[in-house]
C-alpha cells in the first residue's frame, strides 16, 4: 500500500501551484528591491516547501530565516493556544520581514506571530500564505499574499501533513475517510 492510496482527491494539482507560486514571486519582485531586502521567515514545518519554491522564484537579495510554531493539542485544528518550538536565529529589528506560511485556517497561529514579531521592532512586515481557509476564520489577519482559497475541509500535501505524514506529496489533495477512521480521529473533517 502506498501512501498515496491514502489520498481521495487532488485539489491543487503540482503544476497549477507552480504556476502560482511563480505569480506571486513577480508581485514580490515588484515590491521588493536589493535596497531594502527583506528576510523571509519560513514557519515550520508546513512551509517548507512553499518557502522552498517561492525563493527560487525571487530576484530580489534576501535572506530566509525559520520559525517552528506548535498549536498544543496537536490533531487537526488549532486550539489558539500556541507555542514557539524553534525561534529565529537572527534578529528582525528595523528589518523588512516576509513571513511564509503554509495555510491560514482559524487565524490564531498567525496572529501570535504577528504579535510576536510586532514586538521586535521591523521595518515592516508582510503575509504570504500558500492557502487560505477563509470559511473557518476566527480573528481577522491581514494576508498580503495568497497563492489559493481552499473550502473547509482538511487538506494535506506540498508541506502539509496530517499526524506528520504526507508532507512530501507534491500536490494538494484531501485524505480518504477511512484514514481518520482508522486514526481515531474525530476531529476530521471539520
Ligand atoms: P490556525 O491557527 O487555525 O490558522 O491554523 C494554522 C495551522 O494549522 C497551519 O499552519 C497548519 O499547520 C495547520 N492547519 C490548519 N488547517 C490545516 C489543513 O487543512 N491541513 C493541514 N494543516 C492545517
Ligand atoms: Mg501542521
Amino acid at each position: 500500500m502506498s501512501l498515496y492510496d491514502d489520498i481521495e482527491k487532488v485539489l491543487i494539482p503540482e503544476d497549477v501551484l507552480q504556476r502560482r507560486i511563480a505569480e506571486i514571486g513577480a508581485e514580490m519582485n515588484g515590491l521588493y528591491s536589493d535596497a531594502d531586502y527583506p528576510m523571509l521567515v519560513c514557519i515550520l514545518k508546513g512551509a517548507f516547501m512553499f518557502l522552498a519554491d517561492l525563493t527560487r522564484q525571487l530576484a530580489f537579495r534576501h535572506e530566509i530565516d525559520f520559525m517552528e510554531i506548535s498549536s498544543y493539542g496537536g490533531g487537526t485544528s488549532s486550539s489558539g493556544v500556541v507555542r514557539i518550538l524553534l525561534d529565529l536565529a537572527s534578529t528582525i529589528e528595523g528589518r523588512h520581514v516576509v513571513i511564509v506560511e503554509d495555510i491560514v485556517d482559524s487565524g490564531h497561529t498567525l496572529t501570535y506571530i504577528l504579535r510576536h514579531f510586532a514586538a521586535r521592532r521591523p521595518a515592516s512586515i508582510r503575509v504570504a500564505t500558500l492557502l487560505n481557509k477563509p470559511s473557518r476564520r476566527e480573528v481577522d489577519v491581514p494576508l498580503d499574499f495568497v497563492g489559493f482559497e481552499v473550502p473547509n475541509e482538511f487538506v494535506m500535501g506540498y508541506g502539509l501533513d496530517y499526524a506528520e505524514q504526507y508532507r512530501n506529496v507534491p500536490f494538494i489533495g484531501v485524505l480518504k475517510a477511512a484514514v481518520y477512521q482508522t486514526a481515531g480521529d474525530t476531529s476530521v473533517p471539520h
